[in-house]
């Protein structure tokens, strides 16, 4: 089925990057999100994004106001209905997601696919939440959305081939690389990195190293563009440790238990860059 408009639910800061691309790729886009404050601050996270891409010429002033030009705003849920992809990136809660998705699931015509962002959840439970779930599937995009070039793109059990297809199809267009996995915990992405993260605060709660020395051999060490901290920090560490907890309860193993310093960082308030503290400081 040919995508026309999309829907991003969400306007943090992967929703916001999210319809960046898409709008950018000249989608028509609807950025939905219940803070009226979300949506401005989405808005103008887009908009500098493109004024710094047009600095460097890496886009004319023409395509950076046509990229505006296709992006519309509502503050409800509701004004979803002429989409043809919904692509959810709200909060990480199976139950704010799964009432979104069944919202849309009676808004929406027959035939939209509905996504979700997730990074961990079960795509599998998101889709029973409604009565098209072979039309339910994952696209976990990195941060930052315009910058990294994957997106992780997950098959539900349910999912059927040709809803996979059209969102393999519309990654092409936006111009990044889909790497399809199957519905697991964690998927590919944090399965593999949460552990490398959740080990490096451990070699600091254990004294074996500072926060500084670990970044250096990551970044030094082994070419990562930012230490395994600092990108904790980048992501948030509340999230790093809900991951975590996915991890260690969706296979049952003690290898993913979640540092105990992690989850006092968490107990702290101190979730990285979003709130100015975590392994490091930010104004
Ligand atoms: N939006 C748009 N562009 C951005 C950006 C943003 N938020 N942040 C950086 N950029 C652009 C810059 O404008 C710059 O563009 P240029 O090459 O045209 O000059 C380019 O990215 C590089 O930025 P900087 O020079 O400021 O800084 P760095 O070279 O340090 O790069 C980085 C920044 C791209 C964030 C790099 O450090 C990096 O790749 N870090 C790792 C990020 C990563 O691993 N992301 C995945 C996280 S896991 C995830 O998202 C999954 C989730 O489920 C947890």
């Amino acid at each position: 089925m040919p995508i026309k408009r999309i829907a991003v639910i969400g306007a943090g800061q992967m929703g916001a990057g999210i319809a960046h691309i898409c709008a950018q790729a000249n989608y028509e886009v609807l950025l939905q999100d219940k803070n009226e404050s979300a949506l401005t601050k989405g808005i103008t996270t887009i908009e500098q994004s493109l004024t710094r891409a047009v600095q460097k010429e890496r886009i004319t002033e023409i395509e950076k106001e046509r990229t505006l030009a296709n992006i519309t705003t509502t503050a409800s849920l509701s004004e979803i209905t002429e989409v043809d992809l919904a692509i959810e990136a709200v909060i990480e809660q199976l139950d704010v997601k799964q009432n979104i998705f069944a919202s849309l699931d009676e808004q929406l015509h027959d035939k939209a696919i509905l996504a979700t962002n997730t990074s961990a959840l079960p795509i599998t439970e998101i889709a029973s939440a409604t009565t098209r779930p072979e039309k339910v599937i994952g696209m976990h995009f990195m941060n930052p959305v315009p910058v990294m070039r994957l997106v992780e793109i997950i098959r539900a059990i349910q999912t059927d081939d040709a809803t996979y297809e059209t969102v393999v199809s519309v990654t092409k267009q936006l111009h990044k690389t889909a790497v399809t996995v199957k519905d697991f915990p964690g998927f590919v992405s944090n399965r593999v990195l949460m552990p490398l993260i959740n080990e490096a605060i451990f070699t600091v709660y254990e004294g074996i190293a500072t926060i500084e020395d670990v970044d250096a051999v990551m970044k030094l060490g082994m070419n990562h563009p930012m230490g395994p901290l600092q990108l904790a920090d980048f992501i948030g560490l509340d999230t790093c440790l809900y991951i975590m907890e996915v991890l260690y309860e969706g296979f049952n193993d003690p290898k993913y238990r979640p540092c105990p310093l992690l989850r006092q960082y968490v107990q702290a308030g101190w979730y990285g860059r979003k709130s100015g503290r975590g392994f490091y400081t930010y104004t």
